[in-house]
Protein backbone atom coordinates (compact mmCIF):
# COMPACT_ATOMS: atom_id res chain seq x y z
CA UNK A 1 0.00 0.00 0.00
CA UNK A 2 2.89 2.24 0.97
CA UNK A 3 4.52 1.90 -2.05
CA UNK A 4 2.07 3.39 -4.03
CA UNK A 5 2.31 6.85 -2.68
CA UNK A 6 5.46 7.89 -4.66
CA UNK A 7 3.62 7.11 -8.18
CA UNK A 8 0.45 8.65 -7.12
CA UNK A 9 2.46 11.64 -6.30
CA UNK A 10 4.21 11.69 -9.38
CA UNK A 11 0.74 11.89 -11.43
CA UNK A 12 -1.04 14.22 -9.45
CA UNK A 13 2.21 16.95 -10.90
CA UNK A 14 1.76 14.94 -14.04
CA UNK A 15 -1.88 16.13 -14.49
CA UNK A 16 -0.80 19.82 -13.07
CA UNK A 17 1.67 19.95 -15.89
CA UNK A 18 -0.23 19.16 -18.87
CA UNK A 19 -1.90 22.88 -19.61
CA UNK A 20 1.00 24.84 -19.71
CA UNK A 21 0.81 26.24 -23.16
CA UNK A 22 -2.89 27.55 -22.60
CA UNK A 23 -2.39 30.82 -21.36
CA UNK A 24 0.57 32.12 -22.53
CA UNK A 25 1.05 36.14 -21.84
CA UNK A 26 2.86 38.09 -23.95
CA UNK A 27 3.77 41.06 -21.54
CA UNK A 28 7.32 41.31 -21.29
CA UNK A 29 8.74 40.23 -18.09
CA UNK A 30 11.66 40.52 -16.45
CA UNK A 31 13.66 37.55 -15.22
CA UNK A 32 16.45 39.48 -13.60
CA UNK A 33 16.74 41.13 -10.52
CA UNK A 34 20.41 43.19 -10.31
CA UNK A 35 22.39 44.05 -7.48
CA UNK A 36 21.35 47.46 -6.89
CA UNK A 37 17.79 47.00 -7.23
CA UNK A 38 15.26 45.83 -4.21
CA UNK A 39 12.38 43.26 -4.74
CA UNK A 40 8.88 43.78 -2.60
CA UNK A 41 5.92 42.26 -1.74
CA UNK A 42 3.82 42.20 -5.54
CA UNK A 43 6.93 42.26 -7.34
CA UNK A 44 7.72 39.43 -9.64
CA UNK A 45 10.64 38.06 -11.41
CA UNK A 46 9.24 35.45 -14.54
CA UNK A 47 11.41 33.38 -16.31
CA UNK A 48 12.09 34.26 -20.35
CA UNK A 49 9.40 31.17 -21.33
CA UNK A 50 6.69 32.91 -19.20
CA UNK A 51 6.66 29.15 -17.13
CA UNK A 52 8.36 29.97 -14.14
CA UNK A 53 7.49 32.94 -11.53
CA UNK A 54 9.08 34.27 -7.93
CA UNK A 55 7.83 36.34 -5.71
CA UNK A 56 6.46 36.71 -2.23
CA UNK A 57 3.31 34.58 -1.53
CA UNK A 58 1.06 33.09 1.14
CA UNK A 59 0.26 29.54 0.87
CA UNK A 60 -3.31 29.13 -1.08
CA UNK A 61 -4.56 27.47 1.88
CA UNK A 62 -4.27 29.93 4.21
CA UNK A 63 -5.43 32.73 2.44
CA UNK A 64 -8.56 30.58 2.72
CA UNK A 65 -8.63 30.62 6.26
CA UNK A 66 -9.94 33.76 7.65
CA UNK A 67 -7.24 34.23 9.65
CA UNK A 68 -5.40 37.44 7.83
CA UNK A 69 -2.32 36.46 10.24
CA UNK A 70 -0.25 34.17 8.07
CA UNK A 71 3.26 33.59 6.94
CA UNK A 72 4.99 34.92 3.98
CA UNK A 73 7.20 33.05 1.75
CA UNK A 74 9.56 33.83 -1.02
CA UNK A 75 9.35 30.66 -3.75
CA UNK A 76 8.87 30.12 -7.11
CA UNK A 77 5.48 28.80 -8.81
CA UNK A 78 4.47 27.73 -12.40
CA UNK A 79 3.17 30.38 -14.00
CA UNK A 80 0.84 29.51 -16.33
CA UNK A 81 -1.11 26.97 -14.51
CA UNK A 82 -4.58 28.69 -12.57
CA UNK A 83 -4.12 26.53 -9.46
CA UNK A 84 -1.04 27.76 -7.75
CA UNK A 85 2.04 25.27 -7.23
CA UNK A 86 5.04 26.62 -5.71
CA UNK A 87 7.90 24.64 -7.14
CA UNK A 88 10.33 25.90 -4.67
CA UNK A 89 10.71 28.14 -1.46
CA UNK A 90 13.68 30.22 0.10
CA UNK A 91 12.74 31.03 3.62
CA UNK A 92 11.31 27.82 4.44
CA UNK A 93 11.83 27.33 8.45
CA UNK A 94 12.09 31.37 8.55
CA UNK A 95 8.80 32.86 7.76
CA UNK A 96 7.94 36.06 7.11
CA UNK A 97 5.21 37.18 9.54
CA UNK A 98 2.52 39.43 8.08
CA UNK A 99 3.10 42.61 9.65
CA UNK A 100 6.36 42.68 8.22
CA UNK A 101 5.64 41.76 4.95
CA UNK A 102 5.30 45.58 3.91
CA UNK A 103 8.96 46.01 4.74
CA UNK A 104 10.44 42.62 3.91
CA UNK A 105 13.06 42.92 0.54
CA UNK A 106 14.80 40.77 -1.64
CA UNK A 107 18.16 42.03 -2.73
CA UNK A 108 21.83 41.24 -3.73
CA UNK A 109 24.55 42.57 -0.72
CA UNK A 110 27.55 43.76 -1.44
CA UNK A 111 29.39 40.59 -0.85
CA UNK A 112 27.07 38.46 -3.81
CA UNK A 113 24.70 36.91 -1.55
CA UNK A 114 20.99 36.92 -2.79
CA UNK A 115 19.27 37.61 0.85
CA UNK A 116 15.76 38.42 2.38
CA UNK A 117 15.78 41.42 5.33
CA UNK A 118 13.22 43.14 7.39
CA UNK A 119 13.40 46.85 7.68
CA UNK A 120 13.08 48.28 10.70
CA UNK A 121 12.50 51.92 9.31
CA UNK A 122 12.64 53.27 12.85
CA UNK A 123 15.62 52.39 14.47
CA UNK A 124 17.60 52.39 10.30
CA UNK A 125 17.93 48.46 10.91
CA UNK A 126 17.48 45.62 9.44
CA UNK A 127 17.32 41.93 10.28
CA UNK A 128 17.86 39.01 7.77
CA UNK A 129 15.92 36.47 7.29
CA UNK A 130 17.18 34.21 4.65
CA UNK A 131 20.24 33.97 2.42
CA UNK A 132 21.87 32.18 0.34
CA UNK A 133 25.24 31.88 2.11
CA UNK A 134 27.74 31.67 -0.42
CA UNK A 135 31.28 31.92 1.06
CA UNK A 136 32.71 35.45 0.74
CA UNK A 137 33.77 36.10 -2.47
CA UNK A 138 35.30 39.24 -1.45
CA UNK A 139 38.18 37.67 -0.25
CA UNK A 140 38.48 35.25 -2.99
CA UNK A 141 38.18 36.75 -6.14
CA UNK A 142 38.54 40.62 -7.36
CA UNK A 143 35.07 40.64 -9.23
CA UNK A 144 33.34 43.90 -7.92
CA UNK A 145 30.22 42.20 -6.92
CA UNK A 146 27.77 45.49 -6.14
CA UNK A 147 28.18 46.21 -9.67
CA UNK A 148 28.26 42.66 -11.88
CA UNK A 149 25.78 39.86 -9.54
CA UNK A 150 22.49 39.02 -10.40
CA UNK A 151 19.70 36.35 -9.71
CA UNK A 152 17.67 35.34 -12.57
CA UNK A 153 14.90 33.24 -13.11
CA UNK A 154 15.86 30.88 -15.90
CA UNK A 155 13.42 28.90 -18.39
CA UNK A 156 13.42 25.92 -16.00
CA UNK A 157 12.35 27.40 -13.26
CA UNK A 158 16.42 27.22 -11.30
CA UNK A 159 17.22 30.51 -9.57
CA UNK A 160 20.65 31.39 -10.58
CA UNK A 161 22.74 33.99 -9.07
CA UNK A 162 25.12 34.84 -11.82
CA UNK A 163 28.19 37.38 -12.61
CA UNK A 164 26.80 39.01 -15.03
CA UNK A 165 30.53 40.19 -17.02
CA UNK A 166 32.22 37.58 -16.94
CA UNK A 167 33.02 35.12 -19.44
CA UNK A 168 32.18 32.09 -16.85
CA UNK A 169 28.98 33.71 -16.39
CA UNK A 170 27.06 30.47 -17.50
CA UNK A 171 28.64 28.82 -14.31
CA UNK A 172 25.95 30.33 -11.10
CA UNK A 173 27.55 30.89 -8.01
CA UNK A 174 24.29 29.81 -6.81
CA UNK A 175 21.32 27.95 -7.98
CA UNK A 176 18.15 26.78 -6.08
CA UNK A 177 18.31 23.60 -8.14
CA UNK A 178 21.37 22.77 -5.23
CA UNK A 179 18.70 23.39 -2.36
CA UNK A 180 15.06 22.02 -3.77
CA UNK A 181 12.39 21.95 -1.21
CA UNK A 182 9.56 19.70 -2.38
CA UNK A 183 9.54 19.43 -6.22
CA UNK A 184 12.19 18.46 -8.49
CA UNK A 185 12.02 19.67 -11.47
CA UNK A 186 13.18 17.95 -14.70
CA UNK A 187 16.98 19.21 -15.36
CA UNK A 188 17.32 19.39 -11.50
CA UNK A 189 19.27 16.57 -9.99
CA UNK A 190 19.39 14.92 -6.46
CA UNK A 191 21.79 13.08 -4.65
CA UNK A 192 25.88 13.92 -4.33
CA UNK A 193 27.31 16.54 -5.70
CA UNK A 194 31.14 15.26 -5.86
CA UNK A 195 33.05 18.73 -6.01
CA UNK A 196 30.82 20.18 -3.95
CA UNK A 197 29.55 17.07 -1.72
CA UNK A 198 26.28 18.77 -1.29
CA UNK A 199 23.80 15.85 -0.93
CA UNK A 200 20.65 17.11 -2.75
CA UNK A 201 17.33 15.83 -1.55
CA UNK A 202 13.35 16.81 -0.76
CA UNK A 203 11.69 17.31 1.91
CA UNK A 204 7.73 17.28 2.37
CA UNK A 205 6.11 20.65 3.70
CA UNK A 206 4.71 20.51 7.11
CA UNK A 207 1.66 20.97 6.44
CA UNK A 208 -0.12 23.19 3.54
CA UNK A 209 0.20 26.35 6.02
CA UNK A 210 3.71 25.72 7.49
CA UNK A 211 6.24 25.37 4.56
CA UNK A 212 8.72 24.43 6.72
CA UNK A 213 10.50 20.92 6.83
CA UNK A 214 7.88 18.32 7.32
CA UNK A 215 8.32 14.55 8.28
CA UNK A 216 9.84 12.93 4.71
CA UNK A 217 12.89 13.39 2.59
CA UNK A 218 13.26 11.78 -0.94
CA UNK A 219 17.01 11.44 -1.89
CA UNK A 220 19.41 8.87 -3.68
CA UNK A 221 21.46 6.12 -1.36
CA UNK A 222 23.77 4.10 -2.14
CA UNK A 223 21.53 1.45 -3.90
CA UNK A 224 18.74 4.01 -5.68
CA UNK A 225 16.33 6.43 -4.46
CA UNK A 226 14.80 6.23 -1.02
CA UNK A 227 12.16 7.87 0.94
CA UNK A 228 13.36 8.73 4.90
CA UNK A 229 10.87 8.67 7.63
CA UNK A 230 12.82 11.78 9.01
CA UNK A 231 11.95 11.86 12.42
CA UNK A 232 12.44 8.72 13.88
CA UNK A 233 16.07 8.40 14.77
CA UNK A 234 17.48 6.58 13.02
CA UNK A 235 15.51 7.38 10.07
CA UNK A 236 13.50 4.73 8.89
CA UNK A 237 13.36 3.81 5.13
CA UNK A 238 9.72 4.09 4.03
CA UNK A 239 10.00 3.44 0.33
CA UNK A 240 12.86 1.79 -1.67
CA UNK A 241 14.08 1.87 -5.28
CA UNK A 242 17.16 0.43 -6.17
CA UNK A 243 18.10 1.30 -10.12
CA UNK A 244 21.40 1.67 -11.64
CA UNK A 245 19.96 4.49 -13.81
CA UNK A 246 18.50 7.22 -10.92
CA UNK A 247 20.79 9.85 -11.69
CA UNK A 248 19.45 10.53 -14.81
CA UNK A 249 15.92 10.59 -13.49
CA UNK A 250 13.75 13.07 -15.18
CA UNK A 251 10.52 12.34 -12.94
CA UNK A 252 8.69 14.80 -10.98
CA UNK A 253 8.11 13.34 -7.50
CA UNK A 254 6.22 15.70 -5.02
CA UNK A 255 6.28 14.91 -1.53
CA UNK A 256 2.86 15.94 -0.36
CA UNK A 257 1.66 16.66 3.04
CA UNK A 258 -0.78 13.79 1.83
CA UNK A 259 1.76 11.23 2.94
CA UNK A 260 1.93 12.64 6.70
C1 LIG B 1 14.17 44.50 -15.46
O1 LIG B 1 14.84 44.91 -14.28
C2 LIG B 1 16.03 45.62 -14.53
C3 LIG B 1 16.66 45.94 -13.21
O2 LIG B 1 16.71 44.81 -12.42
C4 LIG B 1 15.70 46.89 -15.29
O3 LIG B 1 16.90 47.55 -15.59
C5 LIG B 1 14.96 46.54 -16.57
O4 LIG B 1 14.55 47.71 -17.21
C6 LIG B 1 13.75 45.68 -16.27
N1 LIG B 1 13.15 45.26 -17.51
C7 LIG B 1 11.82 45.26 -17.69
C8 LIG B 1 11.32 44.75 -19.02
O5 LIG B 1 11.04 45.66 -16.85
C1 LIG C 1 -1.16 36.06 15.06
O1 LIG C 1 -1.81 34.92 15.55
C2 LIG C 1 -1.33 34.49 16.80
C3 LIG C 1 -2.03 33.20 17.15
O2 LIG C 1 -3.40 33.24 16.80
C4 LIG C 1 -1.54 35.58 17.84
O3 LIG C 1 -1.03 35.15 19.08
C5 LIG C 1 -0.82 36.84 17.39
O4 LIG C 1 -1.07 37.88 18.28
C6 LIG C 1 -1.28 37.24 16.00
N1 LIG C 1 -0.48 38.37 15.55
C7 LIG C 1 -1.00 39.42 14.97
C8 LIG C 1 -0.04 40.48 14.58
O5 LIG C 1 -2.19 39.55 14.77
C1 LIG D 1 0.89 46.39 3.05
O1 LIG D 1 0.65 47.44 2.12
C2 LIG D 1 -0.58 47.30 1.40
C3 LIG D 1 -0.64 48.38 0.36
O2 LIG D 1 -0.32 49.63 0.89
C4 LIG D 1 -1.75 47.35 2.39
O3 LIG D 1 -2.96 47.18 1.69
C5 LIG D 1 -1.57 46.23 3.41
O4 LIG D 1 -2.59 46.32 4.37
C6 LIG D 1 -0.22 46.31 4.08
N1 LIG D 1 -0.06 45.14 4.91
C7 LIG D 1 0.43 45.18 6.14
C8 LIG D 1 0.54 43.88 6.87
O5 LIG D 1 0.79 46.22 6.67
C1 LIG E 1 33.71 39.51 3.29
O1 LIG E 1 35.09 39.81 3.28
C2 LIG E 1 35.35 41.21 3.23
C3 LIG E 1 36.87 41.39 3.08
O2 LIG E 1 37.56 40.60 4.00
C4 LIG E 1 34.80 41.84 4.52
O3 LIG E 1 35.05 43.23 4.48
C5 LIG E 1 33.32 41.57 4.59
O4 LIG E 1 32.80 42.07 5.80
C6 LIG E 1 33.02 40.08 4.51
N1 LIG E 1 31.59 39.88 4.47
C7 LIG E 1 30.98 38.97 5.20
C8 LIG E 1 29.50 38.86 5.01
O5 LIG E 1 31.56 38.22 5.96
C1 LIG F 1 32.44 48.49 -6.44
O1 LIG F 1 31.46 49.25 -7.14
C2 LIG F 1 30.85 50.25 -6.33
C3 LIG F 1 29.74 50.91 -7.14
O2 LIG F 1 30.22 51.34 -8.39
C4 LIG F 1 31.92 51.26 -5.90
O3 LIG F 1 31.33 52.25 -5.08
C5 LIG F 1 32.99 50.52 -5.13
O4 LIG F 1 34.03 51.41 -4.79
C6 LIG F 1 33.56 49.38 -5.94
N1 LIG F 1 34.47 48.59 -5.10
C7 LIG F 1 35.66 48.18 -5.54
C8 LIG F 1 36.44 47.36 -4.57
O5 LIG F 1 36.08 48.44 -6.66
Amino acid sequence: LFSMHPFYIVLVLGLLLLPTSCCSSSAPANDTLVAGRVFTVGDKLVSRNGKFALGFFQPAASTISKSSNNSWYLGIWFNKIPVFTTVWVANREEPITHPNINSTQLKITRDGNLVIVVKHANAGTESLVWSTHMINRTQTSNINTTTTSAAVLLNTGNLAVKVTDSPSSDLPLWQSFDYPADVVLPGAKLGWNKVTGLNRHIISKKSLIDLGLGSYSLGLDTTGLAILERRKNPAVVFWHWASSKTLSMSIIPVLKTILD
